[in-house]
C-alpha cells in the first residue's frame, strides 16, 4: 500500500510540485519560535474565510435575490430548511467574528511593527483585503432586504452623492438605480456572493506568498534570517509543520468554542451581530428612527459625523472617514522608529498606540449611539486623537527613546 503510495506521489511529482511546494511553504518553510497568540488570528482568519464561503454556497442554495422575495427567503432558510436557522447564525456571526479576528490581527501589526521593512507589501496587500472585506460586508448586509439593510445602504450610497461634480452620476452607477432597489440587490449579490470573494481569494493568496518570501515578523521585532545555522535554517526558527500546526490547531478549537457558544446562544448578540429592526422588512415609505452600521463600520461613521457639513454639504465628513481608513497604508512611511517591536519601544510611542485604542473603541460606540451634542463633541475629540497618532507618527517615533534589540530572540 505505502509503494503503491510513494509510487503515486512521484508520479504526480514529475508533473506537478507538490513535495517542493509542501516543503517550501509548509514543512520547511521555517518560523519564529517565539510566537505568541497573537500569532494566532491570520490562521483564524484564514479558517473564518473557509466558514463564511461554505455557509455561503449552501445560504444561496435557497435565498433568492429579489426585492419581493429576498426577506421571505432568509426566513423560509430560518424556519423551513433543514438546518437553514444554523447555515444563516453561522454566516451572520461568521461576519462579526472575521472583523473581530481582522481587528486584533491588524493589532499585532501595529505592536510588533510588522508592517514596516521588508514588509510593507504584505501590509499593503493586507490593506487591500481589509477594504475588500468592508465592501463584502456591506454588500452582503443588503440582501435580507430589512430596514437596516435597505435604509443603511440608502445613507451610505448616499454619501458618494457629495462628492463634488461626479458624485450624484456615481451614486446612481452604484444602486443602479435612483433609489436603493431591486436592481441594487441584484448587483450586490452578484458582488457579494461572485466577484468580491474571488478577489478576496487571489489577495489571500498574494498575501501569503509575500508573507513566505519575507518570512514572518515575530514579537521581538527582529529578524530571524540574519542569524542562519549550519544546516542553513535560521537558529530562532522551527518548521511550521507539525510545530505551528499544531499550536494553531489549539486556537481554532478555543476559537470555535466561542464561535459555537455564539451560534447557539446569542447569535444577535443584543442587537450587535443582527440588528433587531433588520427583522422587519424593508419599507421605503418608512424611515427607521435610528439607523447606525453594524458595528465594525461604526469607529469610521463616528468619524463621519463629527466633522460638520460645509454648505450643507456632508463632503469633508467622507473625506475624514476616508482618509481615516486609508491610512494604514502609509503606516510603513509613517513610523520612523528604531525598533519595530512594543517590547523595545519609549514610552510616547505606548502612550500614542493607547490613546489610539481608546479613540478607535471610544468612536466605534458613539457611531452606535444617537448623534446627540454631547456624543458629537466627544467624537470630535477622538476623531483627532485618531488622526494625531498617524499625523504625528514621523515626530514622535523618530524622538522616543527605544531599549537596544537582542542579538537572538527571547523566550518570553
Ligand atoms: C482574510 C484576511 C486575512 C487573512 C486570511 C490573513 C492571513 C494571514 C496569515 C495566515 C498570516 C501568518 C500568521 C500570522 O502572522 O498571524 C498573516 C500575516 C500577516 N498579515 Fe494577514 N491576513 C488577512 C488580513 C490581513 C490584514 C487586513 C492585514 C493588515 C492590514 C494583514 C497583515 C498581515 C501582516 C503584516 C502579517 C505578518 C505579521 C508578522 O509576521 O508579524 N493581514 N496573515
Amino acid at each position: 500500500m505505502m509503494s503503491l503510495l510513494t509510487k503515486l506521489l512521484g508520479w504526480v511529482d514529475e508533473r506537478f510540485p507538490l513535495t517542493s511546494t509542501w516543503k517550501a511553504h509548509v514543512s520547511e518553510y521555517y518560523a519564529p519560535k517565539n510566537f505568541n497568540m497573537w500569532y494566532f488570528f491570520g490562521g483564524l482568519a484564514l479558517l473564518v474565510f473557509v466558514i463564511q464561503i461554505v455557509s455561503g454556497i449552501f445560504l444561496t442554495m435557497n435565498y433568492k435575490p429579489d426585492a419581493l422575495f429576498a426577506f421571505a427567503s432568509v426566513e423560509y432558510i430560518m424556519r423551513d430548511v433543514q438546518w437553514g436557522w444554523l447555515l444563516r447564525y453561522i454566516h451572520s456571526t461568521g461576519a462579526s467574528m472575521f472583523f473581530i479576528v481582522i481587528y486584533l490581527h491588524m493589532f499585532r501589526g501595529l505592536i510588533y511593527g510588522s508592517y514596516r521593512k521588508p514588509r510593507e507589501l504584505l501590509w499593503i496587500i493586507g490593506m487591500i483585503i481589509y477594504l475588500a472585506l468592508m465592501g463584502e460586508a456591506f454588500m452582503g448586509y443588503l440582501l435580507p432586504w430589512g430596514q437596516m439593510s435597505f435604509w443603511g445602504a440608502q445613507v451610505i450610497v448616499n454619501l458618494f452623492s457629495s462628492v463634488p461634480f461626479v458624485g450624484p452620476d456615481l451614486a446612481i452607477l452604484i444602486r443602479g438605480d435612483f433609489v436603493v432597489s431591486d436592481i441594487t440587490l441584484n448587483r450586490f449579490f452578484a458582488l457579494h456572493v461572485v466577484a468580491i470573494p474571488l478577489i478576496l481569494v487571489l489577495i489571500i493568496v498574494a498575501h501569503l506568498v509575500a508573507l513566505h518570501e519575507v518570512g514572518s515578523n515575530n514579537p521581538d521585532g527582529i529578524e530571524i534570517k540574519k542569524n542562519i545555522g549550519a544546516n542553513g535554517h535560521p537558529v530562532d526558527g522551527i518548521p511550521f509543520f507539525p510545530y505551528m500546526v499544531v499550536k494553531d490547531a489549539v486556537a481554532a478549537v478555543a476559537f470555535l468554542i466561542v464561535f459555537a457558544a455564539i451560534i447557539f446562544f446569542g447569535p444577535d448578540m443584543g442587537g450587535y451581530f443582527l440588528e433587531y429592526n433588520n427583522f422587519v422588512p424593508a419599507n421605503p415609505m418608512k424611515t427607521p428612527e435610528h439607523i447606525a452600521p453594524v458595528w465594525y463600520f461604526t469607529p469610521y461613521y463616528a468619524i463621519l459625523r463629527a466633522v460638520p457639513p460645509l454648505f450643507g454639504s456632508q463632503f469633508p465628513g467622507v473625506v475624514a472617514m476616508g482618509v481615516a481608513t486609508v491610512i494604514f497604508f502609509a503606516l510603513p512611511w509613517l513610523d520612523r522608529g528604531q525598533v519595530k517591536s512594543i517590547r523595545y519601544r519609549g514610552p510616547i510611542y505606548k502612550a500614542f498606540l493607547a490613546a489610539f485604542v481608546v479613540s478607535f473603541v471610544g468612536l466605534g460606540y458613539l457611531g452606535l449611539m444617537p448623534a446627540t451634542e454631547l456624543y458629537t463633541w466627544i467624537s470630535r475629540v477622538l476623531a483627532v486623537i485618531y488622526f494625531a497618532f498617524f499625523f504625528l507618527m514621523p515626530w514622535y517615533t523618530k524622538i522616543d527613546k527605544c531599549k537596544p534589540e537582542p542579538d537572538r530572540l527571547t523566550s518570553k
